[in-house]
């Protein structure tokens, strides 16, 4: 079957059929994917009944994988990441106010996942395992066609700014919610390149999100109010695409360009299991001694 490729929106998304993933797949399907995501972004497939070591396979497809940054109770390990309102052990939902959900809520601020790391992450691959018949879409942002509608000089204003991304930084912004500390000291604040350009095609795009504390030699407030509003234009209505999930749903996003949030839903009611597998990196986005790369 020859694969499909359907945009979403007029800025970001396509959805791809004609595919089992769940199976291995070939190096053409891989390149015509990764393509894809290059173009589209967010990629969203349907009927992708994995578990996790199929979810393992396919994803080391596109790269290496990131390991957690710490074991949650329950969790099934490395590489896989459970981002659900379910503890494993019990099957049972997380009681109201239980420090799981709290945590989970993090994911509710507009991000890109890994960018407070050295070499920031190239995809997440997200798969509903059990998905809530109401509330808990995922929010996609583009921040290509974002950049793309800067009026030229706030483009260059732009080019070679460096931001810190901070995980304590953003954990911070979480009421009530303070990470292991063991997940704090492995993530000491990184920079990046705040203009950054997709080696495959070409296009260009700026870099923010919730981690992204403040621009390197700037006055703290006025960096951080930057990179904040470069949220709010990336979030306008034309450059935003929510999935509502549907179960077995899988969906692929760019973290180098997008970025995304988890929205509310209820989840004392609801059960919600979605495991996410994110593949790294080739580099960092800053030389060694601290410029912003061209391409990264
Ligand atoms: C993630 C994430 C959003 C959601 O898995 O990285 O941010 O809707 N998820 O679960
Ligand atoms: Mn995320």
């Amino acid at each position: 079957m020859p694969i499909t490729i359907q945009k979403l929106t007029d800025t970001i998304g396509a959805e791809i059929g004609g595919v089992d993933l769940t199976r291995p797949v070939d190096d053409e399907t891989v390149n015509v994917l990764k393509s894809a995501l290059d173009d589209y972004s967010v990629l969203v497939f349907r009927d992708q009944a994995f578990d996790n070591d199929s979810q393992i396979a396919f994803s080391q497809r596109f790269g290496a994988l990131e390991n957690m940054l710490y074991k949650k109770e329950g969790d099934g390990g490395t590489p896989i990441s459970n981002i659900t309102n379910v503890d494993m052990d019990t099957n049972e939902i997380f009681p109201p106010g239980h420090h799981r959900l709290t945590g989970n809520s993090g994911n509710e601020m507009w991000h890109t996942d890994s960018s407070f790391k050295p070499v920031p992450a190239y995809c997440s691959m997200l798969s509903g395992r059990e998905v809530p018949p109401e509330g808990a879409d995922t929010q996609f942002a583009t921040c290509r066609a974002a950049y793309e509608s800067l009026p030229e000089s706030e483009q260059r204003q732009l080019d070679g700014l460096v931001a810190e991304h901070n995980y304590a930084y953003s954990r911070s912004k979480v009421k009530g919610y303070s990470p292991p500390a063991e997940a704090i000291a492995q993530v000491p604040p990184v920079q990046h390149a705040v203009v950054r350009t997709n080696p495959g095609n070409g296009r260009k795009n700026y870099y923010t999100g919730a981690h992204a504390s403040h621009i390197i030699g700037w006055p703290l407030e006025k960096g951080r109010h930057l990179l904040e509003e470069l949220v709010v234009r990336a979030t306008r209505p034309e450059f935003v695409y929510a999935h509502q999930w549907q179960p077995l749903d899988f969906v692929i996003w760019d973290n180098r360009c997008v970025l995304h949030r988890a929205t509310a839903f209820d989840s004392a009611k609801y059960r919600r299991v979605m495991r996410r597998t994110t593949v790294a990196g080739i580099g960092p986005t800053v030389s060694e001694t601290g410029e912003a790369l061209a391409v990264a």
